[in-house]
């Protein structure tokens, strides 16, 4: 039982804080020694014509032992201030509202809500603290979305915890920020905060499964090696290396926000992605012209 209900609000905000306390007490302290500085040059200058040798003194154990503890104790207050606001980012004393399995890839994040799986587009609900529990399936990467938390690697084998908190709906930028090879520049992260009743429709949305259509696109993924990599849930497809496609169609950007997400920029991508986002791990598929339009006309209908 807490005395107090625990403030929650966006980590930078807490940081923010944080920074203007330090700044306020490094602003003091440079007022007092400066203005103790001009002080004593005025106060003790010596007159040119003056032959008198200067004070000396060789020792003020009081003076001493003052500008000792002064400086500790401050660097002990700004400590503890600090310790404060890590714990606050950590969460400390918060249960998150949500929690999010993130694992990065070589050149895409793969989110999962419970059974749920999505990629590169991760939706939270607003004033709610969000859990992430990052991990990685190849090479370290970062998660980082400046305006909602801190930064944390993402490392093989092993899970690290994030806490993001969004205030107001809208969209948020973040980027991963460990270089993670060649295309580490193109693995963008879209946030996208909502009200929770949004992001109850969302997340509904995303755990139907595609509707089996038997049309042509349908048909020409599931006869390419299109299903190796990647999962379509209510077919056959059901490939892990790379992003679940369930819902392809709702995502805004395509290969982790190298392009806009629409039939034209899809039917490209698919026709070469290696134009795109050179060094992407998704290889050419050889189909006909009117194969691509079927294929990424089925694809952006994923919604
Ligand atoms: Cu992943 Cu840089």
């Amino acid at each position: 039982m807490q005395a107090y209900p625990p403030i929650v609000r966006p980590p930078a905000e807490a940081i923010g804080t944080l920074a203007l306390i330090v700044g306020a007490i490094a602003l003091l302290i440079f007022i007092g020694v400066e203005g103790a500085l001009i002080y004593a040059v005025w106060r003790y200058r010596a007159s040119r014509s003056s032959t008198e040798q200067p004070a000396r003194f060789e020792r003020n154990t009081r003076v001493e032992i003052a500008w000792t503890a002064l400086p500790a104790l401050v660097l002990a207050l700004v400590f503890v201030l600090m310790l404060g606001a890590m714990a606050e980012i950590g969460g400390a004393g918060v249960e998150p509202g949500l929690r999010v399995r993130v694992v990065g890839h070589q050149w895409w994040w793969e989110f999962g809500y419970g059974a749920v799986t999505t990629a590169n587009e991760l939706h939270i609900p607003v004033e709610t603290a969000v859990e992430l529990d990052l991990t990685s399936t190849d090479v370290i990467h970062s998660f980082w979305v400046p305006e909602l938390g801190g930064k944390s690697d993402m490392l093989p084998g092993t899970t690290n915890h994030l806490r993001l908190f969004a205030r107001r709906a809208g969209v948020y930028e973040g980027q991963c920020s460990e270089f993670c090879g060649i295309e580490h520049a193109w693995m963008r992260i879209r946030v996208v905060a909502e009200s929770q009743a949004d992001f109850d429709r969302w997340l509904a949305a995303q755990g139907q499964s595609a509707a089996a259509r038997g049309g042509d696109g349908e048909r020409i993924f599931l006869a390419n090696i299109c299903v190796n990599c990647h999962t379509i849930r209510g077919t056959t497809a059901a490939g892990a290396a790379g992003p679940d496609l369930t819902h392809a169609g709702a995502r805004a950007t395509l290969g982790a926000g190298v392009l806009p997400n629409d039939v034209a920029r899809m039917r490209a991508w698919i026709a070469d992605p290696q134009q795109y986002k050179p060094g992407a791990l998704m290889p050419r598929v050889p189909l006909s012209d009117p194969e691509l339009d079927a294929l990424a006309a089925y694809l952006v209908s994923l919604k």
